[in-house]
């Protein structure tokens, strides 16, 4: 019986125990962590996307998205502070509903990690070209090499999006041969990106105009299954602005007094965020001459973010500067309303502050499938160190350059909702993993126990549900469909190799130092480094 194959929980938490990591992280630490991998793509150039999608309802999106986010949050506290393995939302399906449900959580965390990656990759690309080439060099990038193609919904006469490419290449290079991020460097990041976005509140708010906010719902709340549209919809693709979230919570074990720590640094990470969205959401709308409203379709709806036809109606003279057009939304309404300095500034913010998102969500790819691999559902082969770099460097080469294929051809939104569907679902699994939990192991210590779990846990899982059937119809579809190859898979490989089905469930004393998570230097290998 396949879902029999349950990880005993001894046996991971034996895997922590094997390597305790020295308990550093505070509060305000692991709130700064947080900010770090969450601020990026999504803020910085979907608010173009979501205000395509809801126009200024794109505010009361990121209320909801946030909103969800900080129930899931409070249920990922708990089996993060019970379980501080990697692996995350993984490990903790392994240990509660077994090797099959795991093995479709690691299959959909994928589409988190990797998806996000090359997405935030296409993010940095937009501003890249807009300011860096662009502004201070004057340089214009052919249009063949600055997007994707058309047909994918790229912009017109685009064929490969060489930045993204390139960035990507990079951040696998670095991850490749042992780069950590510091915690100060991660300090310094937050401070850029969160100073970036404070100026830019602070210009745009006192030149918003009330008329720009009216419709406030042009495309009502919800614009229909599948539709993606509507506040919801605009809901549904900047969740993508709060993806990475999930990655405090595997700090738990380096915490201290994680009971208390835990859940400020989640919760608090992400209650800042949203505010501070929802303020960067209201001056690009209400400050932006063009205003925040969508195109619309000859049928009264709006054009599909992402797509040929709001290319082609982009590429008109009456829309080219209108927000929903723009690749880097921020610095472009900056630039519109005559900050072009400061909108600079903002860009060179992103431009210095996107690739570290990029090394956060890399880095927890290809810790996931070095578990999986480790576990034996994946060749064993992907998880070899290298001698000298000590990094699992075969599986990040080739998440690496499937990252970079995919940021070279398709367009952001369409990354960012695949990226959201495969986070919704793990998300969801991991909600249902802790209400599991309280019932099959009532007794077992828990350092944080998620506040009126019978209300919070099915919120997550209706909220991820909810927000799931609110995405763009093909981005759903790649959930079932990537979860099909992923079965196939399990059958042909996983099923057969896996170690706990051949009766092995300890783990190799070599590879504890690889399974970490190590938030005080994120990339890094083990506590000597920070020591
Ligand atoms: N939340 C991250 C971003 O917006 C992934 O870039």
């Amino acid at each position: 019986m396949r879902f029999a194959r349950v990880k005993p929980l001894d046996a991971i938490l034996a895997t922590a125990e094997k390597k305790s990591l020295h308990r550093s992280l505070g509060a305000i630490q692991l709130t700064l962590f947080g900010i770090g991998c969450v601020i990026g793509t999504g803020i910085f150039v979907l608010t173009s996307a979501g205000a395509q999608k809801a126009g200024p309802g794109l505010m009361l999106a990121f209320a909801i998205a946030g909103a969800i986010c900080i129930v899931a949050a409070l249920c990922y506290a708990e089996i993060a502070a019970m379980l501080p393995v990697a692996g995350s939302a993984y490990t903790y399906t392994y240990s509660v509903m077994g090797e099959l449900l795991a093995w479709t959580v690691g299959w959909a965390l994928v589409l988190e990690y990797a998806v996000a990656a090359s997405a935030v990759s296409v993010g940095w690309s937009g501003y890249f070209s807009g300011t860096i080439l662009n502004e201070f060099f004057g340089v214009q990038l052919p249009a063949w090499l600055a997007a994707g193609p058309l047909a994918l919904g790229g912009a017109p006469g685009g064929l490969i999006n060489l930045p993204a490419l390139v960035i990507a290449l990079l951040v696998t290079w670095l991850l490749m041969i042992g780069t950590s991020e510091s915690a100060k460097v991660n300090a310094v990041l937050v401070a850029i990106k969160v100073t970036a976005l404070t100026a830019f509140i602070i210009l745009t708010l006192p030149a918003a105009e009330a008329e720009k906010f009216n419709p406030f719902l042009p495309a009502g709340v919800f614009g229909g299954f599948g539709s993606g549209v509507g506040a919801v919809g605009a809901a549904a693709t900047i969740f993508f602005a709060y993806v990475g979230f999930d990655a405090v919570s595997t700090a738990a074990e380096e915490t201290r007094d994680p009971q208390r720590n835990v859940p400020i640094g989640l919760v608090g990470s992400l209650l800042f965020c949203t505010v501070f969205y929802i303020l960067v959401a209201a001056g690009a709308i209400g400050a932006s001459p063009t205003g925040g409203q969508p195109i619309f379709g000859p049928n009264g709806i709006p054009f599909p973010a992402g797509s040929e036809e709001l290319a082609r109606q982009c590429a008109l003279p009456q829309y080219s500067e209108w927000l929903v057009c723009s690749n880097e939304a921020l610095a472009h309404v900056l630039r519109e309303i005559g900050y072009s300095s400061i909108g600079n500034m903002l860009g060179i913010a992103a431009f210095v502050a996107l690739p570290s998102v990029i090394l956060i969500l890399l880095f927890g790819q290809t810790r996931i499938f070095f578990v999986m691999s480790r576990d034996g559902l994946l060749p064993e082969k992907l998880s070899t160190i290298h001698p000298k770099w000590k990094t699992p460097y075969i599986v990040t080469a080739l998440t690496g350059a499937v990252v970079a294929v995919a940021a070279a051809f398709l367009p952001v939104g369409a990354l960012a909702d695949i990226a959201n569907a495969g986070t919704l679902y793990a998300f969801m699994m991991v909600a249902i993993a802790v209400m599991m939990l309280r019932k099959t192991e009532p007794n077992r210590p828990r350092k944080f126990r998620t506040p009126a779990l019978w209300l919070i846990g099915p919120l997550t899982i209706a909220g991820c549900i909810f927000l799931f059937l609110n995405l763009p119809f093909e981005a759903m579809i790649v959930l079932p469909v990537w979860a099909g190859i992923g079965l196939v898979i399990y059958y042909l490989y996983g099923y057969r190799h896996s170690h706990l089905g051949r009766g092995i469930v300890e783990v190799p004393e070599a590879e504890v130092d690889m399974l970490q998570p190590n938030v005080a230097g994120i990339g890094g290998e083990g506590p000597d480094q920070r020591d």
